[in-house]
């Protein structure tokens, strides 16, 4: 039985910064006063990095829009996709390039997309990669699109003005960068990105009535009570009080 708190809130505390290696404290821990406790995004971070099970968990839960997925592109030689995590979005984008390089900085959200990816078609056209938004191991004009889902945001140390310009640097003139479930729109429009979004009542699917009541106790405390009374697996992301995956803010690059 975990002695952790259930909250994310609460969970984790500065004793658990030491999951960070140098290159992320230096990121993670720039802005913000480096306790977790007052710190919403480090706590995500360490979630990420202590309990990546329970991250993955929430994830698969909360599927992406279908018509948003449709609308990525699906034909393409190359694709990049930054902050990919345990792949919500990486295995939506099989089959659809013929190569595809997903960077994540933290190694146990790669290790568990490797494993998806092992029993995936397609599959092995994905190499999993360690890297940073603002810092992206790969060469100019290199992919036709470039994709970040739910891990993009102005804050410097989650990539901010440097890591979008870095997410352009690599994709090549008349291809794609594409920010899904972006948590900031008009900063996105302030760097001439359009916003495109997707129309339905969207739902978390969770793997059981117990699991949603677990799991909000953890992600989303104000739902909880709710969750319980009516005892389903399914969850709208309204109950939840979070802003549904049906939107990408994205920009052409010039030709
Ligand atoms: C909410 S998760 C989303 C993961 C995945 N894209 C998805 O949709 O499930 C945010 C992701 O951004 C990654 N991330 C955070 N800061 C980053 C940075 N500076 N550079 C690259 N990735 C970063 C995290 O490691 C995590 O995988």
């Amino acid at each position: 039985m975990s002695r952790r708190a259930r909250d994310l809130r609460t969970r984790y505390t500065v004793a658990d910064l030491c999951a960070l290696s140098a290159d992320e404290a230096r990121r993670f821990l720039r802005s913000g006063p480096g306790d977790p406790r007052v710190d919403l995004p480090l706590a995500w971070e360490l979630l990420y990095r202590l309990e990546p099970e329970l991250y993955d968990r929430l994830a698969s839960a909360e599927r992406l829009h279908r018509a948003l997925l449709r609308w990525l592109p699906s034909d393409v030689d190359r694709v990049v996709e930054v902050g990919a995590g345990t792949g919500r979005l990486t295995l939506e984008l099989l089959g659809r390039a013929r190569e595809i390089v997903a960077v994540e900085p933290a190694q146990p959200l790669r290790e568990i997309l490797a494993r998806k990816l092992r029993g995936a078609e397609h599959g092995d056209r994905v190499r999993v990669t360690a890297g940073f938004f603002d810092d992206l191991p790969l060469p100019d004009s290199w992919s036709d699109v470039v994709v970040a889902c739910s891990a993009l945001t102005p804050e410097p140390g989650h990539g901010g003005d440097a890591g979008l310009e870095e997410m352009e640097r690599v994709c090549k003139p008349g291809g794609c960068v594409a920010i899904v479930w972006p948590n900031n729109v008009a900063w996105l429009e302030g760097h001439g990105y359009r916003h495109i979004s997707f129309a339905g009542e969207m739902f978390v699917e969770f793997a059981s009535p117990e699991d949603a009541a677990e799991l909000a106790e953890i992600f989303y405390p104000g739902a909880v009570a709710e969750i319980r009374r009516r005892g389903e697996q399914r969850v709208s992301f309204d109950t939840l009080g979070i802003n549904p995956p049906r939107d990408a803010a994205f920009k052409v690059m010039a030709a």
